[in-house]
């Protein structure tokens, strides 16, 4: 969807720039050529002058203070036994809304990928253990089935970024949607924000480009109002929005025992929890601070409250975030109302940006962080909410991130978080699997999101067990 912005003009920007101490983006302006002039002016006219002179003294000059002080305590967690009747009623519920077309899907994959350092949109990484789909397809495929099942149609946003949105469309369309229709598949694109230098000059990336990136996640809500989204979700009648990130290849886009929960319960914004795999695990802390829910980011969360026990000896922390939300569309509409007025705080990060020096002309790598990015988080909108839910889920039935090249959440390890997902469901259907003496599967699967959703479908759908020998790869679609 297509944001309708009205440019502005060179005097009008060069008054404004003057206006907030931002006169040397204009430097090269007399070098540049009519394309290079055009592109400036682009980038110019991106930029919410009057929000970042707000934010210089507060976040980039100095650091923000935290918050105030309120204990952090433990949040509520609702668990739902495997085949109790809450559980069983909770996914009736949400299956009902799936098929009155009350859900939509949305990922956000409009970030870098830095630390993968994979060249291109990383929804188009090659991910399933045995065909080699892309995170994308595994969505794709995900929503279609759940649509098969359920009834209904379930829209598909996708916010992309200035960074991949034209790759990401193409590689859609070049594959034909993978099986959706492309009039339920909608893009929309996140707000980008400029890097600034210590002395709270925002940087040239070129003579005639403005260093800018993504705004965070957290843009995900204004860009929802800003780009028509929100009025699109309203017109086809979704109450829901199912929110995940690009990078984790375990989630499920539509799950009816969340959703129906999240109903249930009056819920305006929804979370699914794992219990943390150790103290300093690089995930968000669930937490409840002064009354609401809330996300403490494993950076801003102090080492001793990271490693603080219960009387029993368990973590007194101990419910990460995974990133997987539901969003009250109705909530989002409110937050949004008065879009200069959302909440959400900025978060700052120090980064290497290369600059172009306004001396010299010449373009600078940096070797250590020079520049400050402006950031916000989509989990800040929880304590914003009157009425949250946190369930807890299994890490290994629903989260194995791709995010490092190798080691800890890598591909590889998705790659094997994928497997033993699958071997856990054909052995829960009476398949051997046979494993290595380390305990490891020793063989390589993949059952497609189009044959089984979970362990129950494919329970119904295995007519004939498959015999897996070591070093087997076994597909079932
Ligand atoms: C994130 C969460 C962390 C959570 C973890 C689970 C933050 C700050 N932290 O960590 O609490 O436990 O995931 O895996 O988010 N994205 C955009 N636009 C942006 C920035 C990011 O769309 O401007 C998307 C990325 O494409 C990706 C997701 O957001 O899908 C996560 O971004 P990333 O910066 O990789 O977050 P993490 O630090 O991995």
């Amino acid at each position: 969807m297509e944001e309708g912005t009205a440019h502005v003009g060179i005097e009008e920007i060069h008054q404004t720039l003057a206006a907030c101490g931002q006169a040397h983006l204009l430097t090269f302006w007399d070098e540049l050529d009519a394309a290079q002039r055009e592109a400036l002016l682009d980038d110019l006219n991106r930029v919410d002058f009057e929000q970042v002179a707000c934010l210089i003294p507060t976040h980039v000059l100095a650091v923000p203070e935290a918050a105030a002080q309120h204990p952090i305590e433990p949040p509520d967690v609702v668990r739902l036994g495997p085949g109790s009747r809450e559980r069983i009623e909770a996914a009736e519920a949400g299956a009902r809304m799936v098929a009155a077309g009350q859900v939509a899907a949305l990922v956000v994959a409009g970030g870098q990928g830095t630390r993968l350092g994979y060249d291109g949109p990383k929804g188009m990484f090659p991910i399933s253990p045995v065909r080699n789909k892309s995170l994308f397809q595994l969505f794709a495929e995900a929503i279609q089935s759940a649509q098969r099942r359920y009834g209904g149609t379930v829209p598909w946003y996708i916010m992309t970024s200035d960074l991949n949105d034209a790759p990401t469309r193409e590689y859609f369309a070049a594959n034909n949607y993978f099986g959706l229709r492309p009039e339920n598949v909608v893009f929309f694109t996140q707000g980008m924000m400029p890097a600034l230098g210590a002395d709270g000059r925002i940087l040239l990336d070129q003579k005639h480009r403005v260093a800018m990136s993504p705004d965070g996640h957290g843009g995900t809500l204004r860009a929802l109002a800003t780009t028509g989204v929100l009025h699109d979700m309203a017109r086809r009648g979704i109450e829901a929005i199912s929110y995940f990130q690009v990078d984790n290849p375990l989630v499920r886009p539509v799950d009816p025992v969340f959703l129906g929960l999240h109903r249930s319960t009056g819920s305006q914004l929804s979370s699914i929890t794992v219990t943390k795999a150790d103290d300093l695990e690089k995930v968000g802390n669930f937490a409840r601070v002064g009354g609401r829910t809330c996300v403490i980011e494993y950076s801003d969360l102090p080492e001793e409250l990271a490693r603080a026990r219960n009387a029993d000896g368990s973590r007194r922390l101990n419910y990460g975030s995974i990133a997987i939300h539901v969003f009250a569309r109705s909530f989002v509409e409110q937050l949004t109302e008065n879009i200069h007025a959302m909440k959400l705080p900025w978060h700052r990060a120090m980064k290497k940006v290369p600059y172009v020096d306004l001396e010299s002309g010449e373009r600078i790598e940096p070797v250590s962080p020079n520049a400050v990015k402006l950031e916000m988080f989509v989990f800040d909108a929880l304590p914003l909410a009157d009425r949250t839910l946190i369930l807890e889920a299994r890490r290994a039935e629903v989260f194995s991130p791709v995010k490092n090249a190798t080691g800890v959440d890598s591909a590889e390890s998705a790659r094997r978080d994928l497997t033993a997902r699958a071997a856990a469901w054909l052995e829960s259907c009476g398949v051997k699997v046979p494993l290595r003496p380390d305990g490891q599967v020793d063989a390589t699967l993949e059952i497609s999101p189009l044959f089984a959703l979970d362990r129950e479908e494919l329970a119904e759908r295995l007519a004939k067990k498959p015999t897996i020998r070591p070093r087997d790869a076994l597909y079932l679609e």
